[in-house]
């Protein structure tokens, strides 16, 4: 069927219930629009997953802060529906922000603990705004499943969180991120980097890749961890780092010491000259220097 464009939240609405009566299973791919190849990876990944798929397209003035770039956010709806309509697209979800936000808009959902670090501290109200928005978009399109990247980590564990705790009954896919040729993460912001900028641009991944070998050579201290992700970065002077830090992958949890086995997620967020930039990468502590240990104790005491 062609792709259709639906902007009203009861119309959208209607159609899901409509797929679901005829036995379809609905995937939503929520984005911000200005779209490039890891949104169409998305549209792609939701594809095996359902017989029917929404993308939403809301660039959602909850989740900026006064100060954040709301206005001058990408938009191009003409490029986004080619790029939607080529992977296969089954609906557009294009709402304005009078349709999204009718009404006193008197509901507030706070996620706690998740939000307590990171972006959360950093970006006072976004989690919030997050939150508030995707379960909008998930009443509004009705899916079975929703996709996300990992690009924006705290933001897969909020949204999980909430999709428990709220009962949403949906189930959640996070898709590896999709990074350029050089490592640098797929971004509708990477469109604000000067061509010098964007030559600097993958110490991030870099930065994030050094602090990955020494844990797998086993380093399992947060500080050292922490510090060896800043001095790389710390070789690009326009680079100011609003964190480069280490956590556990689950609880975001920073303990001085990782445990053998963990799971830990590095996280780090920075500005190129005026424009932020957010990666992650999730690296599991190796369990041999622990065995090791454990062997010497088990043999000699
Ligand atoms: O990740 C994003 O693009 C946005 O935060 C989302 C999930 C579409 C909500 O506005």
């Amino acid at each position: 069927m062609p792709m259709k464009i639906i902007a009203t939240i009861a119309e959208m609405q209607k159609a899901s219930a409509d797929e679901r009566a005829l036995g379809k299973r609905i995937a939503l791919v929520p984005t911000m629009g200005y779209l490039h190849d890891g949104h169409v990876s998305l549209i792609k990944k939701a594809k095996d997953h359902a017989d029917i798929v929404i993308a939403s397209i809301f660039v959602n003035p909850t989740q900026f802060g006064p100060n954040e770039d709301f206005e001058r956010y990408p938009r191009d709806f003409t490029r986004d529906h080619s790029l939607l309509e080529g992977a296969g697209c089954d609906y557009i979800f294009y709402p304005g922000i009078k349709e999204m936000y009718a009404g006193a808009n008197r509901t507030e959902i706070k996620i706690d603990y998740l939000t307590r670090n990171f972006e959360g501290t950093l970006r006072p109200g976004h989690f919030n705004g997050v939150a508030l928005v995707v379960s909008k978009l998930f009443n509004a399109t009705l899916p079975h499943l929703a996709i996300f990247g990992q690009k924006d980590y705290q933001q897969t564990l909020v949204i999980k969180q909430m999709v428990r705790d709220l009962n949403f009954g949906i189930e959640l896919i996070i898709s590896a991120t999709y990074r350029e040729a050089d490592g640098l993460a797929m971004s509708s912001r990477n469109v604000y980097l000067s061509p010098s900028e964007r030559l600097k641009a993958n110490i991030i991944f870099n930065a994030l890749e050094k602090a990955k070998k020494a844990i797998l050579s086993g380093e399992r201290q947060r500080k050292i961890i922490n510090a060896t992700m800043h001095s790389v970065l710390r070789s690009v002077p326009e680079i100011r780092i609003d964190y480069a830090s280490s956590a556990l992958a689950d609880s975001l949890d920073e303990p001085d010491i990782f445990l053998a086995g963990d799971e830990l997620v590095l996280l780090l967020a920075v500005y190129l000259g005026r424009t932020r930039l957010i990666d992650n990468t999730l690296v599991r502590a190796p369990l041999s220097s622990a065995s090791a240990e454990d062997k010497f104790v088990e043999e000699y005491i």
